[in-house]
C-alpha cells in the first residue's frame, strides 16, 4: 500500500491535525503544503485535493501553488537531494559536465530520483557561491570547483554510508 492510499490512513489523520492547527492562520496554504510535504515526502495529487477540500479552496489555486515553488514536488524525493547549480557563472565553468558526470553517476536523468531513493537530481539558480562555480548542493552542503569524477564520485560516497 503506498503512502498516499486510504484517506482515513495515519499520514492523512497527521495531516488533517495540520490543518486543523493551521486554517485559521491568515493565509495558510503554504505552512499547510511545507508540513504536507514533510509528512508524505512529495505532494502528490490527492494529498492536494485533501488540503483544497480540508481549506475551502479551489483545487486550480493549491495547485499553482505547488507547481510555483520549486520547493515543492509532486514526486517523491530521495534521502538526498542534490541541486546543480545552473546559473551563469555556473554555466560558464561547466555546470552541463557536473550534470552529465551525476547523470551518468547516479544513473538517473534531472528531475529523477535514484532506484535505491538515496538521492534526487536537480537545478537550481544562482546559489549566491559563484566564486566557487562550477557549484552543487547536497542538503545543506555546499560543493565548488570539482573539476574530476574521482573528486565527485568521493562527494557521492559520504552520502551513501
Ligand atoms: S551561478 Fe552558480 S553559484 Fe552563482
Amino acid at each position: 500500500m503506498g503512502v498516499t492510499a486510504g484517506k482515513d490512513g495515519l499520514l492523512y489523520k497527521r495531516l488533517k491535525e495540520v490543518i486543523d492547527e493551521k486554517k485559521n492562520l491568515q493565509d495558510p496554504l503554504i505552512e499547510v503544503l511545507r508540513e504536507a510535504q514533510d509528512i508524505f515526502g512529495f505532494l502528490p495529487i490527492e494529498v492536494q485535493e485533501f488540503v483544497a477540500s480540508e481549506l475551502g479552496l479551489p483545487i486550480a489555486e493549491v495547485y499553482g501553488v505547488v507547481t510555483f515553488y520549486n520547493f515543492f514536488s509532486m514526486v517523491p524525493q530521495g534521502k538526498h537531494i542534490i541541486n546543480v547549480c545552473t546559473g551563469t557563472a555556473c554555466y560558464v565553468k561547466g555546470a552541463d559536465r557536473i550534470i552529465k558526470m551525476m547523470e551518468e553517476e547516479l544513473g538517473v536523468k534531472l528531475g529523477e530520483t535514484t532506484k535505491d531513493n538515496l538521492f534526487t537530481l536537480s537545478s537550481v539558480r544562482c546559489v549566491g557561491a559563484c566564486s566557487l562555480a562550477p557549484v552543487f548542493v547536497i542538503g545543506e552542503d555546499t560543493y565548488g570547483r570539482v573539476d574530476s569524477r574521482t573528486k565527485l564520485v568521493a562527494i557521492l560516497d559520504k552520502y551513501r554510508q
